[in-house]
């Protein structure tokens, strides 16, 4: 290898005048023995094994405490908070809002009193900063620590030098490198090797950690599968580009239940919370139109309420097709085919078009009544009263099964103005001023008023 003094580019061949510069007898010869080649390999597996010798389980918790993000719903997501020591990945679609949110989770954490870091690997200290200025109060972030680099270890050493951190942010691992990595930048190689340097600093300082990841096309994580192993919860945030708000849902929590689902509205300023999403998902000016009823999922601890709606056409000859948003196309094949069996439907020559209002993706079968009802209604032309709920699993022969948390269900419905629901026979009783209509098979629907 050879080194051009003047322009510092590196050429394999010497010659008498350098091809990049043109300067004459530039070129020096660089040594790189292999034993300096060695040592490096050497180092880049050296990272902290993390051992401690066998210990016994104890009732202390340790240093392990909670903290809360400032956002209730992101805290709902976490399982109840942050825990100290542990390393997030919060993945989602470019511009969905990541570094966004994780500004205002450092402005609140640094109002609560706790120190923070942001590291950004992606964006100028002019960029953070002017979105900073625009989503958090500087006055009351005084202490909001800023640094832009590219290379982990210096990153980790700048988070090192400085008092303890109780939480930095990393934004993003796919634009970082590691000096101990020598293959492909962006790499899977370069990945690991960057994860691993955070893991370790996050274990040994007890820091919580949020690593900010990106998403491929297909809505995979980009990087290896081991990443999403290494890490102690998985977060993703979503949102459909029509809808203002974005939903943040954990998909692995080490300290939590997974499948929890917070809710926000991306607002001029910034991320809002919404605490009752319902509201916002059953609308009024649907009420009364064929093809609209509610339907009732729940996600995580939550239970969630939402409009299903069914618009049917006539389909081309040999073309019917089904076509499903929010839930899956086989689902909405077989219930279909069930409506229009046990309901006597005749749906063989329309076009079915379903969708969870709002952008909801829902796999909670409690929603098939729903999605039967809808359809029933869109054919029919005869509305649902959004003050009726609609809930069970139905099987193939059209029996109305048994679902999870009915009380649960009942109970919240209620809040909305629910006062009828018909729902499995099983769960035919009297609840405080909800009349409940037992269903056996969906045929009972043509005897029911
Ligand atoms: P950003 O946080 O940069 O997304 P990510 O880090 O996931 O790539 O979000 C950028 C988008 O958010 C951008 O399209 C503008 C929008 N936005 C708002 O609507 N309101 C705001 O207050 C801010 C700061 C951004
Ligand atoms: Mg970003």
């Amino acid at each position: 290898m050879y080194k051009c003094s003047n322009c510092n580019s590196v050429q394999s061949k010497w010659s008498g005048k350098c091809v990049n510069c043109g300067e004459w007898n530039t070129l020096v010869e660089q040594q790189q023995s292999l034993q300096n080649l060695k040592n490096k390999k050497k180092k880049s597996t050296q990272v902290n094994s993390g051992a401690f010798g066998v210990r016994l389980l104890s009732r202390e918790e340790g240093s392990n405490k909670r903290f809360s993000s400032g956002f209730s719903e992101f805290d709902r997501v976490l399982g109840g908070g942050f825990v100290s020591g542990e390393v997030i990945l919060l993945t989602g679609n470019p511009g969905i809002g990541k570094s966004t949110l994780l500004l205002q989770v450092v402005g609140n954490l640094i109002e609560n009193g706790s120190r923070c870091l942001y590291i950004s690997s992606e964006e100028s200290f002019e960029q953070i900063n002017s979105r900073g200025l625009r989503v958090i109060d500087v006055e009351r972030n005084k202490d909001f620590n800023i640094y832009t680099g590219r290379i982990i270890e210096e990153a980790i050493d700048v988070a090192l030098q400085s008092e303890k951190y109780d939480f930095v942010v990393i934004d993003s691992i796919s634009t970082f490198v590691s000096n101990d990595y020598d293959g492909v930048f962006g790499g899977i190689g370069n990945i690991k090797t960057v994860i691993l340097k955070i893991l370790d600093y996050a274990k040994t300082t007890n820091t919580t950690v949020l690593v900010v990841g990106h998403v491929n096309k297909e809505g995979a994580i980009a990087g290896p599968k081991l990443l999403e192993h290494m890490v102690d919860a998985l977060i993703f945030l979503e949102g459909d580009s029509h809808h203002d708000y974005r939903m943040l849902r954990s998909e692995k929590n080490r300290f939590g239940s997974s499948g929890e689902i917070g809710f926000f509205e991306m607002e001029e300023k910034g991320f809002k919370e919404i605490k009752n999403p319902s509201e916002l998902f059953v609308s009024k000016l649907t009420q009364g139109k064929p093809g609209v009823v509610v339907g009732s999922a729940i996600e995580g601890n939550r239970c969630l309420f939402f409009e299903v709606q069914t618009l049917l056409a006539p389909s081309f000859p040999q073309q019917v097709r089904r076509i499903p948003q929010g839930i899956s196309h086989n689902r909405l094949v077989i219930l279909s085919a069930v409506a229009s069996k046990y309901l006597k439907l005749k749906l063989e020559n329309f076009d079915i078009y379903l969708s969870i209002a709002g952008g909801l993706k829902v796999d909670d079968p409690a929603i098939d009544l729903s999605v039967i009802m809808s359809i029933y209604s869109a054919k029919k032309g005869v509305p649902i009263a959004h003050e009726t709920l609609w809930i069970g699993e139905v099987g193939l022969s059209g029996e109305v099964r048994r679902i999870r948390n009915i009380e649960k269900r009942i109970e919240e419905a209620r809040g909305l103005g629910v006062t009828k629901v018909y729902t499995s026979i099983l769960y035919e009783k009297e609840h405080k001023g909800v009349e409940i209509t037992g269903l056996k098979n969906i045929t009972d629907i043509l005897s029911t008023k």
